[in-house]
């Protein structure tokens, strides 16, 4: 890869001088016909979605956005709720009484495994569904709707627009969530949650049925990048001695039993959710968003995979990339 001044590359794949647009652009196109992967069923309004749907959105730090595909389509955030959750609890409880309830440690296990921490009978960490249903529960406010608004609320600063709630999605994910009821009741037992499960699930569904675009999550992205304020707000959502937490345990248990591999290969710091969504955040520098619901058998977007993989080699993001050719490209554009 080389960098000229003005913040354009040459590839040894891609002869021709490119923008980030330009980059975006091709990247879509080259994996817009991929059809691997089926779209989640277990939350039967999911099955909804369309498998066609494909977006890519990056956003800097100094708050540029690139988007291509149907980046203004919403569908419902998933498990990409988890970072931000957990971010919520660190702010209001401090790290102390958070890592009470639930631990760091990636678990290689399913995101929906019905597992505690055998030493220690907290979760693995806050990524994996019992993990994120303790954080919910800690954040759940003394009324259930009080407890979703200030998640709404902290979620619509990051995103720099108004965002609501899929009623339908939420009402599909309750009535069908009997496995995340169980992991609940494992929890109760041993004195991780209160017993108000019922209150406590429906923090953890609802956080789960936010709907948000492409753009929305290359936005929070961003916002995590830049040491936790919105870049094209300028408005700070984050308290930012907490957002390195939170990209150390999106960065070894982001992808479940795919951690392992997604930070070899891509190395960034990362959540997917069953909806189709993944968020990746280049820290200092950017947020990078993909939308394509088809999953692959760990619940990851497969086009979601392939995209990070393909941006991080690149632009050269990988975290521990020596010559990090892409990272300083990015940089020299500020
Ligand atoms: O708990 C669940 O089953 C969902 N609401 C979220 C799971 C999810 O997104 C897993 N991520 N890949």
């Amino acid at each position: 890869m080389e960098c000229d001044h003005k913040g354009q590359f040459r590839t040894s794949t891609m002869p021709e001088t490119l923008s980030i647009q330009d980059i975006v652009d091709v990247t879509y196109e080259k994996y817009r016909s991929i059809d691997d992967g089926v779209v989640a069923t277990y939350i039967p309004e999911l099955s909804k979605a369309d498998p066609r749907d494909f977006a890519i959105c990056l956003v800097t730090v100094d708050g540029q956005v690139f988007c291509a595909g149907d980046w203004e389509k919403e569908f419902t955030i998933q498990s990409i709720c988890k970072p931000f959750a957990f971010q919520m609890a660190l702010e209001e409880f401090g790290r102390e009484r958070t890592l009470a309830r639930v631990g760091v440690e990636p678990s290689g296990d399913a995101f929906n495994s019905i597992e505690l921490d055998p030493r220690t009978m907290r979760p693995f960490n806050p990524m994996v569904n019992a993990g994120a249903i303790a954080v919910a529960s800690l954040i759940k406010k003394e009324s259930a709707a009080a407890g979703v608004r200030a998640y709404v609320e902290k979620m619509q600063l990051a995103a720099g627009r108004k965002l609501k709630i899929d009623c339908s999605v939420l009402a599909s994910e309750a009535s069908t969530g009997n496995r995340n009821r169980a992991i609940a009741y494992l929890m109760l037992n041993f004195g991780i949650i209160d017993e108000d499960i019922n209150h406590t699930l429906h923090q953890y569904f609802s956080q789960c049925s936010l709907l948000v675009n492409c753009r929305d999550l290359a936005m929070m992205a961003a916002s995590l990048a830049n040491m936790g304020t919105n870049p094209v707000s300028g408005e700070p959502v984050f308290d930012f001695q907490y957002v390195r937490d939170v990209l150390a345990v999106m960065f070894t248990c982001g992808l479940y039993d795919h951690a392992g591999e997604w930070a070899y290969n891509v190395g960034l710091p990362a959540k997917s959710g069953v909806g189709g969504g993944l968020m990746a955040v280049v820290n200092r520098q950017l947020g990078i968003a993909v939308y394509s619901p088809p999953l692959d058998a760990k619940g990851n977007s497969v086009r979601g995979i392939m995209v990070c993989k393909e941006l991080a080699s690149r632009l050269g993001l990988h975290a521990f990339e020596f010559t990090n050719v892409g990272s300083s490209f990015v940089q020299s554009l500020f």
